[in-house]
């Protein structure tokens, strides 16, 4: 895969290190300062999930393109830990097994544009976020006969 950054989440150290190699990512497309900051915590929780409940797994970053030449920035953290038995509880506000304040998974969900979990009891989970930088300054030209 092209240009993929992964990094191996162990620790908290790995945490803040995933962290900063996505704000890299993202100072490099047109992604305000705000949005770099709101993607850089999203993915905080993220990984802070992975060490938190799986022990270990891997954060994965790379820059996307959509159809319209938009940049964005994609990173899918994955572990092989217990998985989330019941999604749409863990998705609420509040909701934890793990006496935390329960607004990890859904914050992130909030402060990126695309966000996606599978998760299988056992098995582990697989969350993807995207952000996405704006739209170029030269739209794609589109056209259709009438
Ligand atoms: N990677 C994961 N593996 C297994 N279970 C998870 C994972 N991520 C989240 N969960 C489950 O989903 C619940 C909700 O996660 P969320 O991040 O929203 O809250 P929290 O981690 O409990 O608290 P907070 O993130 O606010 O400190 C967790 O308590 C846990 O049961
Ligand atoms: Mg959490």
């Amino acid at each position: 895969m092209e240009d993929e950054d992964r990094i191996a989440i162990d620790s908290d150290a790995d945490v803040v290190t995933a962290r900063q190699r996505a704000r890299e990512l993202a100072a490099g497309l047109d992604l305000s300062s705000t949005d770099q900051t709101l993607l850089a915590t999203a993915i905080s929780e993220v990984a802070r999930n992975i060490t938190h409940y799986a022990t270990r797994g891997e954060v994965r970053l790379r820059i996307i393109r959509d159809r319209d030449g938009r940049e964005g920035i994609e990173v899918v953290a994955q572990d092989k830990g217990p998985g989330i038995v019941d999604l749409e509880l863990a998705m609420q506000d509040g909701y934890t097994t793990g006496g935390g304040l329960g607004l990890g998974l859904p914050g992130a969900r909030r402060l990126v544009d695309e966000f996606e979990v599978q998760t299988a009891a056992g098995e582990g989970t697989t969350v993807k976020l995207i952000k996405w930088a704006r739209a170029p300054l030269r739209p794609a030209l589109r056209s259709h006969r009438v």
